[in-house]
């Protein structure tokens, strides 16, 4: 590894930023909805095996191609081609990547910037700054650009200290916290009236659903999104690891880490939206189904805090820096993704690079914010539903098509001697090959 290039110093340290890229919104807010509204349990089983079977080989497949071509995405993609055909596709699937990481920190930062006001609130009514918090938590232009730029601001100036004083520290001390956060806050929604409703609203499987077509589609949606897969990012996350490291026990961990947060989080939501609804406060639509997406945490949530006095207001706080903690990990590998391909291959300076880059996704990001009623949706739709899945097939079919097998062999035996007689060769060589493409194309068309 070049020295000028960086790379992450240790195992835990590439565990902690992986798995804080893929810990974000999707798995505090987005899985436990999915759970709710997707037959509990039975989610969360499907979402195991899904997460393991289907998304972890895709997983392997990005870092192994960034492990390998030890660039930006985009270089080595192009690496992995020989022919000229291959790369030009290597370039346009590489470049796809990072273009989607970009479009992703657009409306990101914006939804993470509403955290951040939201865990300001409660400090601004203690202060006793009354009008200050309600101006907070009320939906307005300036209070959006601010905390967006906020948001975005945080995001720069950690990648621009690079990968080990940046990336590999920042995610270091942020995801334990995280993690002791959320345990902190479980086992306090777990004292109150109601939570046993929601646990077992949770966690009784509703198992004649399991083969049901939408929920293996959600579940699948969920499993991509959620290990960040189709952006350039696992593919420079990979990149910065030694050749020393064992990728296919390293690749298991972060995915391991992203389940079990995602079920740690639904530990914590789904019980207190049914403290909530025990306090009085609606948890259910008018369908029928839990109330998810942004009034479950930004009404629910809130008028639970609100119903618990004093204490609701170290709660609130509590859950709202643990919601921007998650969004800030996974950020910052957004970020690194469009700045990487800039560094090494127009030669500018990191530092440069990384405030040209952050400022020109600000400010798509105020564009979306000022339209936010269409334009919040259609980048969200755009790069999660349409680029993460198609980038993250177009991956496999490099792997599992153009890529030669002896040569995956030799790059994996790297940090790894006895692969060649483990399960994993026998299984996931034909998974990116013929499973993982086929379930991303059908998952995809389906959503269409
Ligand atoms: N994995 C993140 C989450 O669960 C979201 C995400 C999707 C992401 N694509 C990404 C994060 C690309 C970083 C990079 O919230």
């Amino acid at each position: 590894m070049s020295a000028s290039r960086g790379g992450f110093n240790s195992s835990i340290g590439f565990i902690m930023a992986a798995a804080g890229s893929a810990v974000g919104l999707g798995n505090i807010w987005g899985f436990p909805t999915q759970t709710a509204s997707n037959g509990g349990a039975a989610f969360v089983l499907v979402y195991l095996v899904l997460a393991f079977f289907l998304a972890y080989p895709a997983f392997m497949a990005e870092l192994l191609i960034g492990r390998y071509g030890q660039a930006n995405a985009v270089t080595s993609m192009q690496k992995v081609a020989r022919t000229s055909w291959q790369k030009r596709f290597g370039f346009a699937v590489g470049f796809g990547g990072v273009l989607c990481a970009a479009l992703i920190l657009s409306f990101y930062a914006i939804i993470a910037g509403w955290m951040m006001s939201y865990a300001v609130e409660p400090l601004a009514k203690l202060a006793s700054f009354t009008d200050e918090a309600k101006w907070l938590i009320t939906h307005t232009l300036p209070r959006n650009i601010l905390f967006t730029t906020l948001f975005i601001g945080l995001t720069i100036l950690i990648i621009r200290r690079g990968v080990e004083q940046g990336i590999e520290k920042w995610s270091k001390r942020l995801m334990p916290m995280l993690i002791i956060l959320l345990i902190l806050l479980i086992a306090y929604v777990f004292t109150l009236n109601g939570a046993q409703a929601g646990f077992a609203a949770y966690l009784n499987p509703d198992i004649s659903r399991v083969f049901d077509a939408d929920l293996l589609i959600s579940a699948l949606g969920q499993a991509f999104f959620s290990l960040s897969l189709g952006t350039s990012v696992m593919i420079i996350y990979g990149s910065y690891i030694a050749k020393k490291e064992n990728l296919v026990s390293l690749g298991a961990q972060v995915t391991l880490i992203d389940v079990s947060i995602a079920f740690l989080a639904g530990l914590l939501i789904i019980p207190a939206m049914y403290v909530a609804q025990a306090q009085g406060v609606a948890i259910f639509a008018e369908d029928g189904s839990l109330i998810s997406g942004s009034s479950l945490v930004f009404t629910v949530l809130p008028a639970l805090f609100l119903n618990m006095g004093a204490v609701g207001l170290f709660v609130a706080f509590g859950f709202f820096v643990l919601m921007t903690i998650a969004a800030l990990t996974s950020s910052i590998s957004m970020l690194e993704g469009p700045v990487s391909f800039v560094v090494e291959r127009h030669n500018i300076a990191r530092k440069k690079a990384t405030t040209y880059i952050g400022v020109a996704i600000l400010l798509l990001s105020i564009i979306i914010v000022i339209n936010l009623e269409w334009m919040l949706d259609f980048i969200a739709i755009l790069s999660t539903q349409y680029g993460q899945p198609l980038i993250a097939m177009f991956c496999c079919i490099f792997v599992g098509w153009i890529w030669h097998r002896n040569d995956i062999l030799t790059e994996i035996k790297q940090g790894n001697s006895e692969v060649e007689s483990s399960l994993f060769w026998k299984i996931w060589p034909w998974y990116v090959k013929f499973v993982c493409p086929t379930a991303i194309a059908l998952v995809f068309i389906h959503s269409l």
